[in-house]
């Protein structure tokens, strides 16, 4: 599920969401204090709407000590038990055939899996956060920005902007509703050694936000190979399990990959990981209700139907990669520090372009 307007709370002004403990303490009654006594607070149930903590089990009849197993082999939610198989359950040690369907069944009682009209899912979709680019033709392209729940891709050669649009969401996605953002922390894994926290204090400060605070609610970890990359989304659930989270980015999803498997022989190899790590990212969109932003390089495109197009470059990863994001979008170079995206795939949004500009404090409209 993706962050849904309706948990809009009082709006802070045009500051960063704080979201840090001591923060939180100070929005509370004494009452809500006396009431934390598990290190969670009224305030912080607010902030967990987006899904079921897996403590909830317990009220469906899960000991605690099965809870705790879960917990150890990284299921943090509810709904990260509801949407596995019983045989990935059952690989968990002390877990039985008869646990894993009664753990299941519990968690199906408290994650609705079934139908629902069409109209309640649109009702649903229309009340999705989206999070600003910072620039105003490029949101109108994609419908306000970038989406909560959901996968988006971005490739593109070297300096199309790739890397400065994960900076600039990094921000925004702190922003109040109100302004383009989703009022929640970002967590960035960097593959390539291109993190740079100085690039967050300009564009904090084109937001009048507190720059120390931008920066401490995003927590950043480099990947050094793809056994790595995975691991640090195990990690990540667990973050997004203790505070709210609105987005991931991963910056690049593919880098690594290109590096650890090599040729034709280790193709098949370098595909099923690939494809494991990118079914990963998406459970944590379902469950977390995060945007998850990834970038992506291209590669010549020799195939035969590329004779026919335009296209003489294409995006890494093949299939996988082309059925793993929910949205493609195609950056390219123009004139100067202007750049255009294109949108190469989406299930709601039409095949057009849009231009936008890479400045000192993020990114902006074109510029003449
Ligand atoms: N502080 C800044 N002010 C203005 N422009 C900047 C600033 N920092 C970087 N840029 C511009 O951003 C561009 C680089 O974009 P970016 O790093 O996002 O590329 P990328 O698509 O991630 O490329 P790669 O594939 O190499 O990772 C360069 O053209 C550079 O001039
Ligand atoms: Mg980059």
């Amino acid at each position: 599920m993706a962050h849904v307007k309706q948990r809009q709370r009082a709006s802070r002004g045009n500051d960063a969401v704080a979201i840090d403990d001591d923060d939180m303490d100070n929005d509370l009654s004494d009452d809500q204090r006396m009431n934390a006594t598990d290190g969670h607070n009224e305030a912080d149930e607010e902030l967990e709407q987006n899904f079921t903590p897996i403590s909830k089990l317990e009220g469906q009849g899960v000991t605690a000590v099965d809870v705790k197993k879960l917990q150890e082999a990284g299921h943090h939610t509810v709904e990260s038990v509801a949407y596995v198989t019983k045989k990935s359950l059952e690989r968990i040690k002390g877990i039985s055939e008869q646990k894993a369907e009664k753990i299941i069944s519990a968690a199906m009682k408290l994650v609705p899996m079934g139908f629902s009209t069409a109209t309640e899912y649109h009702i649903k979709r229309s009340d999705i956060v989206v999070i600003t680019t910072g620039s105003k033709e490029l949101d109108t392209l994609l419908k306000g920005g970038i989406e909560t729940g959901s996968i988006t891709e971005m490739f593109g050669e070297f300096r199309t902007g790739k890397s400065q649009l994960c900076h600039m969401l990094s921000v925004t996605c702190q922003l109040p509703f109100d302004v383009g953002g989703a009022e929640g922390k970002c967590l960035y894994i960097c593959t390539e050694g291109t993190f740079r926290p100085e690039r967050f204090v300009d564009i904090a400060r084109r937001f009048n936000l507190d720059e120390s605070q931008v920066l401490d609610n995003i927590a950043y970890a480099r990947a050094y190979n793809s056994d790595h990359q995975t691991q640090l989304l195990v990690e990540a659930a667990h973050m997004m399990s203790e505070a709210r989270y609105a987005l991931l980015v991963v910056d690049s999803a593919t880098a690594l990959y290109r590096t650890d498997f090599c040729g034709r022989g280790e193709l098949a190899a370098r595909q099923m990981h690939l494809a494991r790590f990118m079914r990963m990212l998406q459970r944590l969109a379902d469950q977390f209700g995060v945007a998850v932003l990834i970038t992506n390089q291209v590669v010549a495109n020799v195939d035969a139907s590329a004779v026919f197009s335009a296209d003489t470059k294409k995006p890494i990863g093949g299939h996988i990669m082309a059925h793993a994001s929910t949205t493609r979008l195609y950056l390219k170079k123009a004139k100067g520090e202007n750049r255009v995206c294109r949108v190469y795939d989406s299930p709601n949004l039409p095949e057009a372009e849009a231009m936008f500009s890479i400045q000192s404090d993020g990114i902006q409209d074109a510029k003449e």
